[in-house]
């Protein structure tokens, strides 16, 4: 295996904690850092779907770390408590509202109408956490088709709604008006590069941030842990399995 594939252990993590952010940890970095224009900066606000998840643990702790006021949307008090924990200004409950999904057309009036009310009281829920106007620059997306809708409406002028997923589906509406007489941005993500992974390596190795293990199986819990995952109901931040190896919780190779 080449260098390139090869990255090196954090020395104070287990090796299960090791192998839990490299999926997770880079993409949200590349979502928030690589891309020019849209590059996160401190004093901005970041709207974070899914705070309690994966990408959103690792989103929160990296907006943080950027100086920059991350607002994580979240569906249980316990995920909320996570994400405030994680260092998230406030939580966003998206049970609160019902205005998900595709767009209307445009000439249905009533639900146009449904989809504004909706998007703008949660607009009003980020100023009620900030006790300012501010709206968010950059909007970490990976929800997809129920969401797009209301990153790109809550998005700032000039700010970017970056997505690396559509895990509630794949058609993603947007309503053009919106993204050109506001010159917002929608940005396809994909993984990260060799210097992103580093990038985080380096970050988790100096304690700065946490890899957010949840919970840590074997093999035989593969099937488990996709299914709680299917059901969005595994536990916060990121899940691990063991593979042959004899002993749990160690730093060292066995
Ligand atoms: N392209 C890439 O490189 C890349 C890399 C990593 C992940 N991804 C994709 O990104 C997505 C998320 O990954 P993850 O590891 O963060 O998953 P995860 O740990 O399951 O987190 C996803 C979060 O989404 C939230 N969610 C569930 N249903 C939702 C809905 N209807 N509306 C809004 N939020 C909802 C859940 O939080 P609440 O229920 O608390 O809101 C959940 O915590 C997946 O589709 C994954 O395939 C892509």
């Amino acid at each position: 295996m080449s260098d390139f594939q090869c990255h090196p252990k954090p020395k104070r993590l287990t090796w299960a904690e090791a192998a839990c952010f490299m999926v997770t940890g880079p993409t949200a970095y590349r979502q928030l850092f690589g891309w020019p224009g849209n590059v996160v900066k401190p004093g901005e606000v970041v709207l974070i779907w899914g705070g309690a998840g994966g990408l959103g643990s690792m989103a929160i702790q990296l907006t943080r770390i950027a100086g920059a006021i991350p607002i994580a949307v979240a569906s249980t008090d316990e995920r909320a408590k996570f994400c405030l924990e994680l260092g998230a200004e406030g939580v966003v409950d998206r049970t609160k509202f019902d205005h998900w999904g595709r767009l209307p057309d445009t000439t249905d009036e009533a639900g146009m109408n449904h989809f504004h009310k909706g998007a703008r009281a949660f607009g009003k829920a980020i100023w009620e956490i900030l006790g300012t106007r501010q709206l968010p620059k950059v909007v970490l997306e990976h929800s997809g088709q129920d969401t797009l809708p209301t990153s790109m409406y809550v998005c700032d002028n000039g700010g970017m709604v970056v997505i690396c997923g559509g895990s509630t589906g794949y058609n993603g509406d947007v309503d053009l008006r919106h993204l050109w007489m506001r010159s917002k941005r929608l940005q396809g993500s994909h993984a990260s590069n060799f210097r992103e992974y580093r990038e985080v390596i380096k970050l988790i190795d100096a304690g700065l941030l946490q890899p957010c293990l949840s919970a840590c199986g074997t093999i035989e819990d593969v099937g488990l842990y996709h299914q709680l995952l299917h059901e969005n109901l595994h536990p916060s931040g990121n899940m691990a399995v063991h593979i042959n190896a004899t002993e749990s919780g160690s730093t060292e190779l066995a």
